[in-house]
């Protein structure tokens, strides 16, 4: 796994990353053996590296791609669980996201339409910026990966990406 750009990466999420509300998303399994925080930081960092690429001919925001791509997933409850939950939660899960999100942290248009839209088209609103559609599709891929146990290098990537939290996270 490539550490391409970790560095640029990390400046644009480290007051995301050190707060505690994001952390605890730790706690919460995401995909198989895959937790909430694990599975927004490949998002995040994916959708990060492809958005670098694609900047010489198309105007983008890596920034708020990362920072949106992190907080995708910011709903803060186990969904295998049963509870009073009302709606599916692969419906109502971006709104909560979104509201939580925007309780802890001020965010941009583009980060808000990440959070709000990244389940589209099972949520009909279609994605305001190419950056959300990004995101949408950046989180199917590594979703599919992290269902079926494909994910070649976890350890090192997550190490690389948060060194400090690293053992905990895994
Ligand atoms: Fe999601
Ligand atoms: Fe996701």
């Amino acid at each position: 796994m490539s550490d391409l750009y970790i560095h640029e990466y990390l400046l644009c999420i480290n007051d995301l990353i050190a707060h505690k509300s994001v952390q605890s998303m730790r706690s919460y399994t995401q995909h198989g053996d895959t937790n909430c925080l694990a599975h927004s930081l490949y998002v995040s960092y994916y959708s990060y590296l492809i958005s670098i690429k694609l900047q010489s001919f198309l105007k983008v925001d890596p920034r708020s791609i990362a920072r949106g791509a992190l907080l995708h997933d910011f709903f803060l409850y186990d969904w295998h669980e049963k509870s009073n939950r009302k709606g599916l939660h692969g419906f109502t899960h971006p709104k909560t996201a979104l509201e939580n999100a925007t309780l802890h942290f001020q965010l941009n248009a583009i980060e808000k339409d990440i959070i709000i839209k990244h389940m589209w088209p099972l949520t009909p609103a279609p994605p305001k910026f190419f950056a959300s559609f990004l995101v949408s599709m950046v989180d199917k891929y590594i979703s599919t990966l992290e269902i079926f146990s494909i994910y070649p290098s976890k350890k090192n990537l997550i190490s690389a990406l948060v060194p400090c939290t690293s053992s905990r996270l895994l």
